[in-house]
């Protein structure tokens, strides 16, 4: 398409023509009210926005984590996907801030006469939202959040039918629903899943686990029977590295394990998709092993990554500016704030700590939520998970979960 320039005048000419014609329609327009649109209403049926839901049930998970039973104060749950998450807006004492969870639900109990979803948060160490959680949140409360999110789902037309989830910590609940969802006969894909834990004692969600296990196993009884199956359709290897009296697999989630319980071993090379979802350390291992193991990307999915705690963690980051802290002038359309923020901690943390409101998701870069301009000023990105796009590197964009500033700064965040 081509597009042809008359001349400045003659443009601006065009523009009121077109002006003084949009008048006369709306005037010589019907009174009567627009009729209803049912593609908007299902739409908003299907993606809500913000919703609010009530904690109706709060269940140890292990002894380091616990179980948020959700259930909406509409009374209606948006589809979702096994994998996908919830993300909650929340006013900690003077902090506003977003947090996103795994759903560790499954779809099918979002659905039916008493509609839900759970997540499940683990807190070994003191830490500030999983502390808000376990210490403010009760039975009864009132959260608002959006969902769902994420596209870290299985997907029949993307991914191989043999799929071998690798989970540490509480990287395990995405895989909790998918194995619930399979188990409800609600998901066609065979799932082994290799979940590295500490100790035995601090499994999380292990019953739910070993319910859908059971499950699955009984259904394919007859199968396994006539010798048609070697086994259910949801497996799950424990291994735990630092348990002396485990009799199972010990130690780390390692190639050589990954190879024997994905059918891998022997050189073997069966269509699977591996699906990764722990801890920043556990991923830089399980990556090394994918890559010796000659999986494609195609075939390797993971879980987005929080930016760690640490900034001594990521790679590059310069440590003489720990402990410095910076004057950030934030713009917010014609409001302009100055706040403190640290060096070593994201700019979107600086921003919660002040209670200005700033949409995250991810945390790790790569969503996109987050996006803000940087107007003066230096900062550090975290090449962990960096997922900016190239034109917004280039014009001064950048995610305010996964930068840290090197100078006072100047930036421009979105208004939510
Ligand atoms: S929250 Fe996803 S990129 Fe910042």
């Amino acid at each position: 398409m081509s597009i042809r320039v008359k001349g400045f005048l003659k443009d601006v000419g065009g523009a009121s023509r077109v002006t003084k014609m949009r008048r006369e329609m709306i005037q010589s327009a019907s009174a009567a009210p627009q009729p209803g649109d049912p593609i908007r209403a299902l739409a908003d049926a299907l993606h809500p926005g913000k919703q609010e839901f009530t904690v109706t049930k709060i269940t140890p998970a292990s002894p380091t984590s616990r179980t948020f039973r959700l259930e909406p104060v509409n009374g209606h749950i948006p589809p979702f996907q096994a994998g996908q998450y919830i993300n909650f807006y929340l006013t900690i004492g003077q902090s506003t801030l977003t947090r996103a969870y795994s759903l560790s639900s499954a779809p099918y109990e979002a659905q039916g006469d008493k509609p839900f979803v759970e997540i499940t948060i683990r807190r070994n160490v003191s830490y500030f939202v999983p502390d808000y959680f376990f210490e403010q949140v009760k039975e009864g409360d009132v959260l608002t959040a959006a969902m769902p999110f994420g596209q870290f789902y299985y997907e029949p037309l993307r991914d191989a039918k043999n799929v071998v989830a690798l989970a540490g910590g509480s990287g395990i609940t995405p895989f909790v629903s998918m194995a619930k969802e399979i188990a409800a006969g609600c998901l066609d894909c065979d799932l082994t899943i290799l979940y590295g834990s500490v100790k035995s004692d601090d499994i999380v969600c292990g019953e739910q686990l070993a319910a859908a296990e059971r499950a699955c196993f009984e259904r394919n009884a007859g199968l396994i029977a006539a010798g048609r199956k070697s086994g259910g359709q949801v497996r799950v290897i424990h291994i735990m590295s630092d348990d002396p009296d485990w009799t199972g697999e010990k130690g780390f989630v390692t190639r050589e394990l990954i190879e024997k319980y994905s059918g891998a071993a022997g050189g073997e090379k069966p269509d699977t998709t591996y699906m990764f979802c722990g801890p920043l350390a556990m991923f830089r291992a399980v990556s090394r092993s994918m890559e010796e193991m000659g999986i494609t990307p195609r075939r390797f999915r993971h879980d987005v990554m929080a930016q760690p705690g640490n900034v001594k963690q990521i790679p590059g980051f310069p440590e003489d500016q720990i402990g410095k802290t910076y004057q950030l002038t934030v713009v917010r359309g014609i409001q302009k704030d100055v706040i403190p923020a640290r060096a070593d901690e994201p700019v979107a943390v600086a921003l919660e700590r002040a209670a200005i409101a700033i949409d995250t998701h991810c945390r790790g870069g790569e969503c996109g939520f987050c996006r803000s301009q940087l107007l003066t000023g230096d900062i550090f990105v975290s090449p962990l998970g960096d997922g900016r796009r190239r034109e917004d590197k280039e014009m001064g964009w950048f995610h305010a979960c996964s930068s840290y500033p090197l100078s006072d700064l100047t930036v421009k965040i979105p208004i939510i």
